[in-house]
């Protein structure tokens, strides 16, 4: 596997490969762990070669604190892929992929209205960040297929929306979340969680995951109250949110009839960590 740290470097990388047939691409902001492996592990089944993505992008988080303690670990990071049979990581500057200056980017994307529900209002500016450095890196590798978790529902909403949009010539592969053995969805952040906390994160998937047989027995505003209530009886777990969406659009839902796609998203917190999760109710 070769390590690029520099453009130039991926440029000449990609190059030593020769004619690839199918190029397959992972985005991750790095801190790997078993669910971005699950992504990995089926790029390389399904590509010719493989390049991962490894960049802690500045202009999606609108929250200073939370970039700088982002976990930053391309040592372990590189070992992980290793073995999986990853032909490249890139792992790029700042300036490489924001020329204009450390974390500069002053194009707005069209995001088709999507970012305007869940996760958007509550961390203005994080989806056309994200949409600046997935184009990016769509721009530098020119993949086949991309790859994207559905942990994270909305961005791949968004991600397949501005695909078609640009009419960037690739796939976008969805990938299921994967979780532990108790059931939490594999994260970076959980790293944060104290033990106590990291004991007690399970309860959101126990309690999202009874929401699918009260569909149709319950109201919408009923389901969500309850899956909330249900969270919140844990005491180092309080909700931001748990909202009833129709899959495609990310519209909230008042009626179990408005989509035919229905899906529960959350986030919660488990002070100062913020945890997001989500399941298919139809
Ligand atoms: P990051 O959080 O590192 O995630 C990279 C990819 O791994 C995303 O597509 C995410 O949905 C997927 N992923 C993470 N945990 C997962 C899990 N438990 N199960 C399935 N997939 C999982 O998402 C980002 O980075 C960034 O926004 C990025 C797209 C790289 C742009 O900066």
């Amino acid at each position: 596997m070769i390590i690029a740290k520099t453009l130039e470097e991926f440029d000449a990388a990609l190059k030593s490969l020769g004619k690839v047939g199918k190029l397959g691409l992972v985005p991750t902001m790095g801190a790997l762990h078993e669910g971005h492996l699950t992504l990995i592990r089926r790029a390389v089944e399904e590509c010719d070669a493989v390049v991962v993505s490894d960049f802690v992008n500045p202009t999606q988080f609108n929250n200073k604190d939370d970039f700088n303690t982002y976990p930053r670990t391309l040592d372990s990071d590189s070992s992980l892929l290793e073995p999986v049979g990853v032909k490249i990581l890139l792992a790029p500057r700042v300036i490489d992929m924001y020329p204009e200056g450390a974390g500069i980017d002053t194009r707005v994307f069209d995001l088709g209205g999507l970012d305007q529900y869940g996760e958007g209002p509550r961390r203005p500016g994080h989806f056309n960040g994200m949409a600046q450095i997935v184009t990016r890196l769509f721009d530098i590798v020119k993949p086949d297929f991309a790859y994207f978790g559905e942990k994270d529902f909305q961005q791949l909403a968004i991600i397949e929306y501005f695909v078609e949009n640009l009419r960037y010539p690739l796939t976008i592969v969805r990938c299921p979340i994967a979780r532990g053995e108790d059931g939490l969805a594999l994260s970076s952040r959980n790293a944060l969680l104290t033990p106590e906390q990291r004991k007690s994160a399970p309860h959101i998937y126990e309690a999202i995951s009874k929401a699918p047989s009260m569909v149709g027995k319950m109201s919408v505003a009923e389901v969500i109250n309850a899956v909330t209530a249900d969270i919140n009886t844990n005491p180092m777990l309080e909700t931001e949110y748990v909202e009833i969406i129709d899959a495609r659009t990310m519209k909230p839902l008042t009626d179990w009839s408005q989509a035919g796609n229905i899906q529960l998203t959350c986030a919660v917190y488990a002070r100062p960590v913020r945890l997001i999760d989500n399941i298919k109710l139809k």
